[in-house]
């Protein structure tokens, strides 16, 4: 759905040149969640603003919903939706006539049908005639999302979409987002500094850091990369002879004891977990209580790019 190959932007500012995205491959197929995600400034809104034909890269290449970026821009504009940062509904407008506005923009058939499909789908019923100032943040977003969907596009864009949102809110537009994966098909590429969020929403995650991706894979993998899940055993005694068994095993990178304690850095920790206590009991060691953690995306952040990403932003 869409490949770019060293996307590069750079802005000419009064103190010289900022390479905004320095060169980004990227691939997303259809019916994918992907989340992009970085600190602030790493180049998300400017991959995506070039990915939307809104700004011309000062080099690369891209498909966009099977149209060249260079070549054929308004055939991208056809077939994409875009959800800006900063939304982009004018507040004195009634919600109602921004959704009518926007379908005969696009000459979309069936227009009334389509917009109450869209408003009973995003929970806008009812606010038909209220402007969008009247607007709560949630609702906004819900009708920012509405615009970007009217013409029933394959691939929509969103930028940021729930930055601000209480955490019920929030929770409520990933499960909206999640039906336009599950119901319709429609491929999601959207951005995120929220580690929570991209764990639990996207399929796949690009990280993004000074215009450069520096890591890509489902949250999964990527957490893998990270030195392993950490196991921790409680023992009533003998914790010396579990550890010197538990380092033996070869799926066990580390292993420490400290007291009644074992901790263990294990490669596929839930996988491996019943073979570790097999080895234990091997060894006529008796477990009190064990905990498997896995490594969160902060710490793939901290691997990749050397610092948090909630400091970097
Ligand atoms: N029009 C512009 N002129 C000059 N510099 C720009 C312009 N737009 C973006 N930049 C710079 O490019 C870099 C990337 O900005 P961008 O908006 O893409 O970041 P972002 O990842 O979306 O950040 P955020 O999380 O804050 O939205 C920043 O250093 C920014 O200051
Ligand atoms: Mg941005």
């Amino acid at each position: 759905m869409i490949q770019a190959r060293g996307l590069a932007r750079t802005f000419p500012t009064k103190h010289g040149e900022v390479a905004a995205v320095r060169g980004v491959d990227l691939d997303v197929a259809p019916g994918e969640i992907v989340g992009f995600l970085g600190p602030n400034g790493a180049g998300k809104t400017t991959t995506l603003r070039m990915l939307t034909t809104l700004l011309a890269p000062t080099a690369g290449t891209a498909t966009v919903a099977g149209h060249d970026l260079r070549a054929d821009p308004a055939g991208v504009r056809r077939r994409i939706g875009y959800v800006a940062q900063t939304g982009g509904t004018d507040p004195a407008t009634p919600v109602g006539e921004e959704l009518e506005l926007q379908a005969r923009l696009y000459g979309v058939p069936g227009r009334a049908e389509r917009i109450a499909k869209l408003c009973a789908r995003l929970e806008l019923d009812g606010l038909a005639a209220r402007p969008s100032a009247a607007l709560s943040g949630g609702q906004r977003r819900r009708l920012d999302i509405a615009l970007g969907l009217v013409h029933r596009p394959p691939l929509v864009f969103l930028d940021e979409p729930t930055t601000g949102l209480d955490p019920q809110s929030r929770g409520n537009l990933w499960e909206h987002i999640r039906r336009l994966r599950d119901e319709d098909g429609t491929t999601v590429f959207l951005t995120t500094h929220y580690l929570d969020e991209a764990d639990a929403l996207c399929d796949r995650l690009l990280i993004i850091d000074r215009g450069r991706i520096v890591a890509e894979g489902t949250p999964d993998e990527l957490k893998r990369r990270v030195s392993g899940d950490v196991v921790t055993l409680e023992l009533g005694a003998g914790a010396e002879r579990a550890r010197a068994a538990l380092e033996a095993h070869p799926a066990v990178r580390e292993a420490t004891a400290d007291g009644g304690t074992v901790r263990l850095t294990v490669d596929n920790g839930d996988r491996e977990l019943m073979g570790l206590v097999r080895a234990l009991d091997a060894a006529g060691v008796e477990l009190t209580s064990l905990r498997l953690a896995r490594p969160t995306l902060d710490d793939v952040f901290l691997t990749v790019t050397g610092r948090s990403l909630r400091e970097a932003a």
